[in-house]
């Protein structure tokens, strides 16, 4: 059994340890916002915040969150709503797959890092990768939510 806090509630799984934390968050718990791109810590699909860190929990066992705060997509992030308001004004989705992941990024490193520089931006948004090309869109959203 692992005890796991996501969004600010407690659930005990009856997991194996080594589980990857994106199977338990979306097959278990049931919040489906958090993505399965490619499960091997390239693509960026299933970040969410660790103690509001963006962690990759394709790559995360659950015995490794243990103890740890956990956000997802669904639950409350400082920041989001403002980058939510941006991605709808730039129309940044194409598909959406990818972007509760592109989301989760961009909120860590403003919270993180008020007023990025254009290469603070690529670098941290440097590990969410987008197949419809939405890189100069999520950009111009994030410039456009620390102006
Ligand atoms: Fe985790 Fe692609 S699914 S990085």
């Amino acid at each position: 059994m692992v005890t796991l806090d996501i969004n600010g509630k407690k659930y005990n799984l009856d997991v194996a340890p080594e589980m990857p934390l994106l199977w338990a968050i979306r097959d278990i718990v049931g919040l489906t916002g958090t993505k399965f791109g490619c499960g091997i810590g390239a693509c960026g699909a299933c970040k969410i915040l660790i103690n509001n860190e963006a962690t990759y929990s394709c790559l995360t066992p659950v015995s490794d969150a243990k103890g740890k705060k956990i956000i997802t997509i669904e639950g409350k992030i400082p920041n989001l709503q403002l980058l939510q308001e941006a991605w709808a004004e730039y129309n940044v989705p194409q598909c959406g797959y990818c972007q509760p992941g592109q989301l989760i990024t961009a909120t860590s490193l403003l919270n993180s890092n008020p007023s990025p520089s254009e290469t603070e931006i690529d670098a941290a948004m440097s590990g969410n990768l987008c197949r419809c090309g939405t890189y100069q869109r999520i950009k111009n959203a994030i410039h456009h939510t620390v102006e």
